[in-house]
């Protein structure tokens, strides 16, 4: 891989890369399309990273597709896809690891203890790999953003970070590759996420500015659909993921809910 995007470079092109866990969808799609905006050597990695995964979680069934996703690359136009293996990417012996000190401490991190320092470290090696110019996140993992871009300040990657709008289904359910875990039940409920998103927005555009009871109206709502179970909903500040008490310049809500087994993400930035 390293020795493709190299030459890439060299012949003056400039590499830009999606990261993936595979079972690609039109959210992946619309990274893409963003990627061959920004570059012209689109590398796209499938990469199923155990180290993000802790015990008990999702990691043997996560849904996998390499000969469809294979396709949708060839569609998107990638010129590269890097599928490489996990022994090989954690050979025996491997100890080095990148975490970061605060990012981690709030909303997913505190549920999922160790997924950002495995996400720090595979975006790291294949950071290290493919050796883009531009790399093409979506908005939806936004914490994993927010850690992203700072580890690639902290570290002085030369590479340029870019967040995508998140892409949702004709409900509002923001696409993910964890939707296939639904039940058809659980997948209606689902709107609830994005319907106490953006009631939340509706809340601050008519001059709310008070957090806690937005994000109890907000809790209250999600409540209201049987068989959910919360595991955050917050308003924070979107740079340092710290909750807000009172809404001030820039504020982003962020909720997870698990449906059933499955455990959902999404986000909305509610003062940009
Ligand atoms: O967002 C994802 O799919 C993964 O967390 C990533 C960035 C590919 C790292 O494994």
């Amino acid at each position: 891989m390293f020795a493709e995007s190299d030459a890439a470079r060299r012949a003056g092109r400039r590499v830009v890369f999606v990261p993936t866990m595979g079972f690609l969808h039109e959210g992946h799609l619309a990274l893409m399309h963003e990627g061959k905006k920004r570059g012209d050597f689109l590398v796209v990695s499938i990469f199923v990273n155990p180290t993000q995964f802790g015990p008990g979680e999702d990691l043997e069934k996560y849904p996998r597709n390499l000969a469809g996703d294979l396709a949708l690359c060839e569609s998107a136009g990638a010129e590269a896809v890097y599928t490489p293996r996990a022994d090989s990417m954690y050979g025996a012996g491997y100890q080095t690891y990148v975490s970061l000190s605060d990012l981690p401490n709030h909303l997913c991190g505190l549920s999922r203890p160790g997924h950002f320092r495995g996400v720090a470290t595979v975006v790291t090696k294949l950071f290290h790999t493919v050796a883009p110019h531009v790399a093409v996140f979506g908005q939806k993992d936004f914490q994993q953003l927010a850690v992203i871009r700072r580890m690639v300040k902290d570290l002085d990657f030369f590479i340029e970070i870019v967040g995508h709008p998140t892409v949702r289904e004709a409900d509002g359910l923001a696409k993910s590759s964890r939707n296939s875990y639904l039940s058809p039940d659980d997948r209606e409920k689902a709107v609830v996420l994005h319907k106490a998103l953006s009631g939340a927005r509706e809340r601050v555009a008519a001059g709310e500015r008070n957090a806690a009871a937005i994000v109890s109206w907000a809790r209250d709502l999600i409540l209201e659909t049987p068989g959910t179970e919360i595991d955050y909903v917050s308003l924070c500040d979107p740079d340092s993921l710290e909750d807000l008490a009172e809404i001030g310049e820039a504020a982003v809500m962020l909720l997870a809910v698990k449906l059933g087994t499955t455990r959902l993400i999404d986000n909305m930035v509610l003062l940009p």
